[in-house]
């Protein structure tokens, strides 16, 4: 299938406000009236939620780092073949909370190089985002926002990781940006929602909507 639309991806920590800003971007693009899809990993289809079920909520006793990625993989192939890559071939920007970074940041840790660029390559194929933004704090701050997020709510499974992880993650994701500078847009997450959401339209302006005017 041909790929019209555009992808765009958001990474980062916990707590790091993605989902506010996937919201507050295909809110942005729709009112140009275009066709704008929010999605999200683990999930975005039936199948994909319900492995998200298997990773996050302890339905299974801790994985091993290689079966955990092959698990999240397994469900990323589900949401590529029956949402994203149908919606790419319409035309419509789908803007998906986390994607393949996650695997290599979260899983790649513990993992040899070698094993998440062959998983990646094997699952991703040639749909590669356009665009990731990678949502930048410190991991202190993450885990903080996180907390008050979820008040009384039980922690998940990464969520619930010692602090030292969390910081190894933001040192991934920057990592990340920096050997593909291309693709992917740091930003500073301490911000207020508006001054985040008002440095990413303006992006995302640039790069697709007002070269096509
Ligand atoms: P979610 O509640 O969406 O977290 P957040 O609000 O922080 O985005 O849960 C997704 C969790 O799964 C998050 O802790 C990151 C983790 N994850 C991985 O470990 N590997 C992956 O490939 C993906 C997509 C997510």
């Amino acid at each position: 299938m041909a790929k019209l639309g555009r992808f765009i991806t958001f990474e980062g920590g916990e707590g790091a406000g993605k989902s506010t800003q996937v919201a507050r971007l295909v809110e942005r693009l729709r009112v140009l009236g275009l066709e704008a899809i929010a999605t999200r990993e683990p999930g975005g289809t039936p199948n994909a939620e319900a492995l998200r079920k298997v990773l996050l909520e302890g339905l299974v006793e801790k994985l091993s780092p290689a079966s955990e990625a092959m698990i999240f993989s397994a469900a990323r192939v589900d949401h590529l073949d029956k949402l994203i890559r149908p919606a790419l071939a319409r035309g419509a920007y789908v803007i998906c909370d986390r994607f393949a970074d996650s695997t290599r940041a979260y899983q790649g840790g513990a993992l040899p190089e070698n094993f998440i660029d062959q998983l990646e390559k094997l699952t991703v194929g040639e749909t590669v985002p356009d665009l990731t933004f990678i949502l930048d704090l410190p991991a202190e701050e993450g885990i903080a926002r996180a907390d008050a997020r979820r008040g009384n709510g039980k922690a998940d499974r990464f969520e619930s990781e010692a602090i030292e992880f969390h910081r190894g993650l933001r040192a991934a994701f920057l990592t990340i940006a920096e050997k593909n500078p291309q693709r992917c847009v740091v930003v500073d997450a301490r911000r207020s929602v508006d001054e985040i959401a008002s440095d990413i339209w303006t992006c995302v302006h640039a790069r697709f909507i007002g070269a096509q005017n």
